[in-house]
């Protein structure tokens, strides 16, 4: 039999999906699941773009160009103006997703062996995307202990070697809801302009910032306007991970143009995908502001949730849709799949996802899990009291407060 690649042997399973066979088997013996685990939001996608999939007005579903279609990367001028993000439509190629946006970045400026350098926690697909073009990540790691702040300069210092090339953010932070600071934003530039690095910068999260101060972009640091790759998708701000639809934006016209090589080569990004989410940037202040909103609620009303139980702790995360709570257990990853295999509440449990799948450093993240507050208030309501439940019936579970 032919022997499959290496590479493909080295991409590490993804921490999300890992227990959904468990989740499956529960589901079958007719549990009730909470998903605490994925982002995948659940609240309405904008009634424009709903109305622009029903009214699709054309007769052939053609290519698109390979960097998207124009008119959409015009208004996005106008969407990244809002946030004072000053670029031009040729700085905007749309994506299959973020995801490819993250994968390009990495193809385009990266050659195999040359080295990214990530804070971590950090978005799993980072890693796979690593694997696929060769680059090498490393992390340094942040705490929970600490909110998960900015590892000290330093520590990137003690990283960097003649193969570095890139420095990787996500902010707001998927898994920890981390909202860098404009301190921590100047502390990065001067590392990227001191070893003239790339800075990838993930920002599909932009719109969940809950400090009420402006939020701050790679694109507002001077003086790094060249370096910065930034990466965007419409899968999270208006509901739509099913159109995939992301950008990669970038000033810097070689990374532009052989970026542009695997656009090529993939031909297009989605067309209906295109249409649905051009129409998406008109959704209303009032459709945006009640999704900010709701997901505000929810994410007080789960972390004071999770540190009402006694042994967790979750810090209180400023952006996006998660956070990472720490669990008074041996192991996250068996507890979690313990919850769906051996537990249940009333017919109910809960499914979360494993934080040490979102580090690489050994022993990290051992005792904390991902939580995603994707669920209505009452479900929400529901699974922490199922998740109380479990922990007191795990037999692996940690006496006493303070683990
Ligand atoms: C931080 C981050 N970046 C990128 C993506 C990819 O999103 P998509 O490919 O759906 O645009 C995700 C999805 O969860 C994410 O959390």
């Amino acid at each position: 039999m032919p022997t499959i690649s290496q590479r493909g042997i080295n991409m590490p399973a993804s921490p999300i999906r890992k227990l959904v066979p468990l989740a499956n088997n529960a589901k079958a013996k007719g549990l009730k699941v909470y998903h605490l685990n994925i982002g995948q939001p659940d609240l309405a996608t904008p009634e424009v773009a709903i109305e622009a999939a029903r009214h699709l007005d054309r007769s052939v579903l053609e290519y698109s160009p390979s960097e998207g279609i124009r008119s959409f990367r015009e208004k996005l001028v106008k969407y990244y103006r809002k946030f004072r993000i000053n670029v031009d439509i040729d700085d905007i190629i749309i994506t299959t997703g973020g995801s490819e946006a993250v994968s390009f970045s990495f193809m385009a400026c990266l050659d195999p062996g040359d080295e990214i350098i990530i804070p971590e926690p950090a978005y799993a697909n980072y890693m796979a995307f690593a694997i696929s073009s060769g680059a090498i990540i490393k992390t340094i790691p942040s705490s929970i202990d600490q909110g998960f702040v900015l590892p000290s300069v330093d520590r990137f210092e003690a990283l960097i070697t003649p193969r570095t090339k890139a420095l990787m953010i996500c902010n707001p932070n998927n898994p920890t809801g981390y909202l860098y600071t404009q301190k921590e934003m100047n502390q990065l530039r001067d590392i990227v302009k001191k070893y003239d690095l790339f800075l990838f910068s993930d920002e599909v999260y932009r719109e969940f910032c809950y400090t009420g101060a402006p939020y701050i972009s790679a694109f507002h640091l001077e003086g790094i306007e060249n370096n910065v790759v930034l990466v965007d998708s419409v899968s999270k701000r208006y509901s739509e991970c099913g159109i995939r639809i992301g950008a990669l934006i970038t000033k810097n016209t070689q990374v532009k143009e052989n970026v542009m090589k695997w656009c090529q080569a993939r031909l297009s990004p989605p067309l209906i995908g295109q249409i649905v989410a051009e129409a998406s940037l008109d959704a209303s202040e009032e459709y945006m502001l009640e999704v900010y909103n709701e997901y505000l609620e929810r994410r007080n009303f789960l972390v004071d949730g999770i540190n009402r139980i006694p042994g967790c702790y979750s810090p209180i995360p400023m952006g996006a849709f998660y956070t990472v709570a720490r669990l008074p257990v041996d192991n996250a990853e068996t507890f979690c799949a313990w919850c769906l295999s051996d537990f249940e509440y009333e017919g109910q449990t809960v499914m979360m996802a494993p934080a040490s799948g979102f580090y690489t450093t050994p022993g990290y993240g051992d005792d904390e899990v991902r939580l995603a507050y994707v669920l209505k208030k009452e479900d929400l309501r529901k699974a922490l009291l199922v998740l109380s439940k479990a922990l007191e019936a795990y037999p692996g579970r940690i006496m006493g407060q303070d683990k």
